[in-house]
């Protein structure tokens, strides 16, 4: 196992990923990046937002609930506040799943093809409660396509920290077969709250009850943890 984690201070944990996506970009600027939303990215979000340029990326927005459009709780919302509203230029493209489309496995199947059409450079992911990634519960399989999912009970719960007035109970993710096949994973991980399931995530057997497990097998995986979130490795 060639395990990378970097164990950064809680209050340089922003700066110094920021630091590592500057460089990214500065080797591959119109690169294909997979993001996600929620706690975890947000104080990352601003220091790029301050730092990086992002005019010629295409992101891919990692998920989404079933939430009526325009809600604050959707990831669409979340990454629009908290990083496309701080960008000075936007960037190039961005695609993302739409959960109100009246063939939802025929939109899995064409946000799917977009991203194996051309790959994902680099997914950032944030690290679920319960393990998920994205929104691949306990019990996706490895090679779990994007579609449609029905959320964990803890996942709906908190959803609730996004926004008090959202219990999604279902919505749709990019498959980890797809993550799996990004060129390169970060999986961002910081509090206390995070600690056992971060240490459990890299010593546990990999499998479907612990779906980040998965990222073990990757071949090019960072592990982002502030020192609280490490505190039981
Ligand atoms: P969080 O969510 O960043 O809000 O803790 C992570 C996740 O559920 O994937």
């Amino acid at each position: 196992m060639n395990l990378q984690i970097e164990i950064l201070d809680d209050d340089q944990w922003a700066s110094l990923v920021a630091t590592r996506f500057v460089d990214r970009l500065n080797t591959r600027p119109d690169a294909r990046i997979c993001l996600p939303t929620g706690d975890t990215p947000k104080p990352l979000y601003r220091e790029m937002a301050r730092r990086a340029d992002l005019s010629a990326v295409t992101i891919f927005l990692l998920d989404e609930f079933t939430l009526p459009s325009g809600h604050a709780g959707r990831c669409d919302a979340m990454l629009k506040r908290d990083l496309l509203d701080l960008l000075e230029t936007p960037p190039r493209r961005i695609e993302a799943l739409d959960t109100l489309a009246s063939d939802g496995e025929t939109e899995c199947r064409r946000f799917e093809t977009l991203v194996d059409d051309g790959g994902l450079d680099l997914t950032l992911l944030g690290l679920g409660g319960n393990g998920h990634l994205g929104l691949n519960e306990p019990g996706s399989e490895q090679d779990s396509p994007t579609r449609m999912v029905e959320l964990a009970a803890s996942t709906t719960e908190s959803a609730a920290r996004y926004d008090p007035e959202a219990h999604p109970t279902a919505g749709m993710t990019l498959g980890i077969r797809s993550i799996m096949e990004s060129r390169e994973v970060w999986l961002l991980v910081t509090g206390s709250h995070k600690a056992t399931i971060l240490r459990r995530m890299v010593h546990d057997p990999i499998g479907p009850g612990l779906p980040a497990s998965y990222l073990r097998r990757h071949p090019l995986l960072t592990i982002f943890a502030d020192r609280s979130a490490a505190a039981d490795l």
